[in-house]
C-alpha cells in the first residue's frame, strides 16, 4: 500500500466525520503489518469533551481487530498547514510503534512526514527508563 493510497483512504474517511461543533473534519488511515488499512474520522458530541479523534478511531479499530503492528499513518484535514495528531493520540501511537511514520496532509496537498518519536520526544513509557510498578 502506497502513501498516496493511504491519503485517498484518509480523505474518504474524513468525509464521514461527525464534527458539527468544530466544523473541523479529520480523516485517518492506518496501515498495519499484515497489509490491512484501518480508517477513522473524528466524532464529536454535544458534551464537547467526549469528542473522539480520527486517529484514535483508526487505532481502536485496528487493535480490536487484532492488528497492533502499525506501519504507517496518514492524517488529513482541511487546514492551512498539515494538521498533526494531538498529544493523547501521539502517546497511544508511541506505545505501539515509536518509529511509526506519520504523514500529515491538507486538502491543498501540502505534506509533512515525521516519526512518532520525533512528534513525541521523551514520551512516557514504562519500558523506556520509567520504573515498572
Ligand atoms: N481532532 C482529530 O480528529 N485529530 C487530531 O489530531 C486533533 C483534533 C478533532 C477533534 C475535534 O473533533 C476536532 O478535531 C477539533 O478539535
Amino acid at each position: 500500500m502506497e502513501t498516496l493510497d493511504l491519503v485517498e483512504s484518509a480523505k474518504n474517511a474524513r468525509e464521514k466525520a461527525y464534527a458539527p461543533y468544530s466544523n473541523f473534519k479529520v480523516g485517518a488511515a492506518l496501515l498495519t503489518g499484515d497489509g490491512r488499512v484501518f480508517t477513522g474520522c473524528n466524532i464529536e458530541n454535544a458534551a464537547y469533551g467526549d469528542a473522539i479523534c480520527a486517529e484514535k478511531v483508526a487505532i481502536i479499530k485496528a487493535i480490536s481487530e487484532g492488528s497492533c503492528d502499525f506501519s504507517e499513518l496518514v492524517v488529513v484535514a482541511d487546514s492551512e498547514e498539515p494538521s498533526s495528531p494531538c498529544g493523547s493520540c501521539r502517546q497511544i501511537l508511541f506505545e505501539f510503534n515509536p518509529d511509526l511514520l506519520v504523514t500529515m496532509v491538507n486538502l491543498k496537498g501540502d505534506k509533512m512526514a515525521m516519526k512518532v518519536k520525533e512528534l513525541m520526544p521523551y514520551a512516557f513509557a514504562l519500558r523506556h527508563g520509567n520504573k515498572l510498578l
